[in-house]
């Protein structure tokens, strides 16, 4: 193979690929939630569903429990340990979900 062609193929390799990463895979971070908000954010039992949660007000719910200004049992706990990348993250993913 040439080099053009060597180079090509791996252009082709990853252009095939690219559908995968449309999917939204679960983020690494959001795995931490399904334990009450459900595998999908579907919520269960008391727990809020998230799925489908605008991302707006995803951000700025999770301030709120940030700085303990809404009424929280949990939340209030969990929300300062995460950075603001990776709440972003959570937003982008669940708003995306169903
Ligand atoms: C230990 C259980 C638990 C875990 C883990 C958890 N949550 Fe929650 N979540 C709750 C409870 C309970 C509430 C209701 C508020 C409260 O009492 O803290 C809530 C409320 C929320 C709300 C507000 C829903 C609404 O409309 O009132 C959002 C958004 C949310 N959680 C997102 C998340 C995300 C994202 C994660 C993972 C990073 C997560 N939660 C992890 C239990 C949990």
């Amino acid at each position: 193979m040439t080099r053009i062609s060597l180079i090509a193929a791996a252009l082709g390799a990853s252009l095939l690929a690219a559908p995968a990463f449309a999917e939204q895979p679960t983020p690494l971070i959001a795995q931490g939630c399904a334990g009450c908000h459900g595998q999908s954010g579907e919520g269960q039992g008391a727990v809020a569903r998230i799925a489908g949660y605008d991302r707006d007000a995803f951000l700025a719910i999770w301030q709120e429990f940030r700085d303990n200004s809404r009424p929280a049992t949990i939340m209030n706990r969990i929300a300062p340990g995460y950075t603001d990348e990776e709440v972003q993250i959570l937003a982008d993913y669940f708003a995306s979900i169903q």
